[in-house]
Parts: structure tokens; C-alpha cells; sequence
């Protein structure tokens, strides 16, 4: 089965074809990053409007990629939410449309568990059930997966996502947005002995997590050692490690909560490689196999929507062609694969 996935929830307009039999056929990304960083962030109505622009070329585009037309596919899928809403109605209806036109299956597709099933595109996919550690911009959360479909929220933040984290922090050094990667390059300079940031909500019981205290930590430290020589870098560096120390101790109780033996990581902050580097570690320290997607899927991409949709339609699940976005959307809400995976 060919599926075609569009993903639009943010400012990267994703496209990808996946064939449930040959896997990946052809992918493209457009990122507006450059558009919203004069902004400092994401300017919802921009989104829309670019996205409106840069979709169909990009369909043409993968289609050519993947040597198919557009009678060759077997199914839609598009990200139905959680994201911006205007963002979210120009993949929704082009997805509706052109599956209503086509007479074939349409399936909305929930952009956190595309983001989920992400790790499992490579040829040793990891086994169920396991830990999911979701890390995004506008998500961070822990999850029991016993199967596709088949989630248990275990923790989550109770302020900003850990992505936004980075994000407004990076902000504060005056790095431009998105800030996650350009923060992860600056830290690479500091020095992890001058600043110990608090790692917040380990000390006591549970699974959930905040990082909201970490960016005013950040602000006052550059408030009284403003003058000091490399002292961006050396907050960038003790704030990633709280950041990454906070995950792992975390991640390290859900895996004994749990008793799963398997963890993956997936969400634009996945791509951090100190997070990589201390859970692969973690993972040789108490047996767990981490598993990671492949750095280009890590953030929004339209591969994921397409496999996640394609798992869902192959197994005869598929919307109505008047869907409408969802903004808000727990993954806990979706149904059950029935059949395999
Ligand atoms: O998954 P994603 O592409 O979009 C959402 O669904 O939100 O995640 C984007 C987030 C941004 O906050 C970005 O700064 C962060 O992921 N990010 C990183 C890195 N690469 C992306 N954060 C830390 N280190 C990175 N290397
Ligand atoms: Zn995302």
C-alpha cells in the first residue's frame, strides 16, 4: 500500500511517500525557519500562508522522487493535530480533497505519535512493548507502549516542553530561533564546572517533569555574571546538562517502573546528541536497548506521518474526508491497531 503523508502542524511543510511493502519511497522538507526566526518564533499566520505555497510543489516533487503519479497511491495521510490550527487545516484539506478526488482512504494522523513511531522506519525497528521518551517543542512526555495505539501517559511537563526550554533560553544568549541546535553548538565551548543548574523535580517521587525554573535559572545567572568572559557558553553548557541529566534520571524510573526493557527517544530535541550520547550510555549501564529515529525524522518531517498513516490504513482504519485539524489532542484518545504491528 502506497501512502502519501503530508505534515503541515508547524513551520516545516513535510511530504513522503511509504510503501508498506517497500518502505521510504521518496521524502521532501521545506523548513520556514528563516522566515519566523526575524520574528523570534513562529508566526502562526505566516505558517499557513507558506505552507499554502509550498505543499503542492513539494507533493509533485516527492511523487517524481518516488517515480509514482498521483493514481499510483492507495491512501492519504496528514497530520490532524496537535499544532496550529491554520497550520494544521491547509495539510487537513488538501489531504481531504485530494483523497475524495482520488476515491481513495484518507486517515488523520495524531503528529506526537508520528513522531513515536518515527524509530520504527529502520530495518531493526524496536520491539514492543517499551518506554517512549517524547521530546519536542511543544511536548515532553513519557510513555508505556504496549503497541501502536496501545499508550499510557507516564509523565509529562508541567510547564514548557523541553524543545520550548531550549528554545527560550537560547533566546535569552541571543542565539536566533530555532535555538535548541544553535544552544547544543554553543554548549559544546562551555565549561561544565562553572554554573550547576538545578535538575528540577528529581528529588522527589514521580515522572513528571519542569523546565520552566531552568530559563529563569538562566536569567539570573546572566544577570549576576553578565561581565564575565565566555559566560554563554558556559550557561549554554550547564543548561543542556540539567536538561539532559533531568531526562535520563527520568527516563532511568520509567524503565524500572515499567519494567520494560526498551526505551526510544524521538522529537526535534532526540537530535541533541549529549541527550544521545548519556542515554546510550544509560542504556549499556542497566541493560535497556535505546533506540533512536534517524536524525533527519528526529524533527517534524512528512516520513513519519506517512508511516504512522500507513500502519493505521493498512489495517482498514480511515476518517471521513470532512475532517477538520485538531489543535488539542491526546494521543490517548486513538484507537488500538488491531492486527500487526
Ligand atoms: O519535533 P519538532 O521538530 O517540532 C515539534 O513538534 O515541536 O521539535 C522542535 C524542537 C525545537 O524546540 C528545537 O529547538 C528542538 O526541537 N531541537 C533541539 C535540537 N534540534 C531541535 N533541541 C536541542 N538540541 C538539538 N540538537
Ligand atoms: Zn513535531
Amino acid at each position: 500500500m502506497k501512502v502519501l503523508g503530508i505534515e503541515t502542524s508547524c513551520d516545516e511543510t513535510g511530504v513522503a511517500v511509504y510503501d508498506t511493502e517497500a518502505g521510504l519511497l521518496g521524502h521532501s522538507l521545506y523548513s520556514q525557519a528563516i522566515m519566523h526566526a526575524e520574528y523570534g518564533g513562529v508566526v502562526p499566520e505566516l505558517a499557513s500562508r507558506d505552507h499554502i505555497r509550498k505543499l503542492v510543489p513539494l507533493i509533485h516533487e516527492v511523487l517524481d522522487k518516488s517515480e509514482l503519479c498521483l493514481t499510483d497511491l492507495d491512501g492519504i495521510a496528514f497530520t490532524r493535530g496537535p499544532g496550529l490550527m491554520g497550520a494544521l487545516l491547509v495539510g487537513t484539506s488538501l489531504g481531504c480533497s485530494l483523497a475524495l478526488s482520488l476515491g481513495i482512504p484518507a486517515i488523520g494522523v495524531h503528529h506526537m505519535e508520528g513522531h513515536l513511531l518515527a524509530p520504527m522506519m529502520q530495518s531493526n525497528p524496536p520491539p514492543f512493548p517499551f518506554v517512549a521518551l517524547l521530546v519536542s517543542g511543544g511536548h515532553t512526555q513519557l510513555m508505556s507502549v504496549q503497541a501502536v495505539g496501545r499508550y499510557e501517559m507516564l509523565g509529562q511537563s508541567v510547564d514548557d516542553a523541553v524543545g520550548e526550554s531550549f528554545d527560550k533560553t537560547a533566546g535569552l544568549l541571543g542565539l536566533g530561533y530555532p535555538g535548541g541546535p544553535a544552544l547544543a553548538k554553543l554548549a559544546e565551548h562551555g565549561d561544565l564546572n562553572r554554573f550547576t543548574f538545578p535538575r528540577p523535580m528529581t528529588d522527589r517521587p514521580g515522572l513528571d517533569f519542569s523546565f520552566s525554573g531552568l530559563k529563569t535559572f538562566a536569567i539570573n545567572t546572566l544577570r549576576d555574571h553578565g561581565d564575565e568572559p565566555g559566560i554563554k557558553e558556559n550557561i549554554a553548557a550547564a543548561f543542556q546538562q540539567a536538561v539532559v541529566e533531568t531526562l535520563v534520571n527520568k527516563c532511568r524510573r520509567a524503565l524500572r517502573q515499567t519494567g520494560f526493557q526498551t526505551l526510544i527517544v524521538a522529537g526535534g530535541v532526540g537530535a541533541n546528541q549529549c541527550l544521545r550520547q548519556r542515554l546510550e550510555t544509560e542504556g549499556k549501564k542497566s541493560g535497556a536497548q535505546v533506540f533512536f529515529p534517524p536524525m533527519e525524522f528526529c524533527t517534524d518531517n512528512g516520513a513519519m506521518i506517512a508511516y504512522a498513516g500507513a500502519l493505521r490504513l493498512a489495517a482498514g482504519q480511515h476518517d471521513d474526508t470532512s475532517l477538520a485539524g485538531k489543535p488539542r489532542w491526546s494521543m490517548q484518545e486513538l484507537p488500538a491497531l488491531q492486527g500487526k504491528p
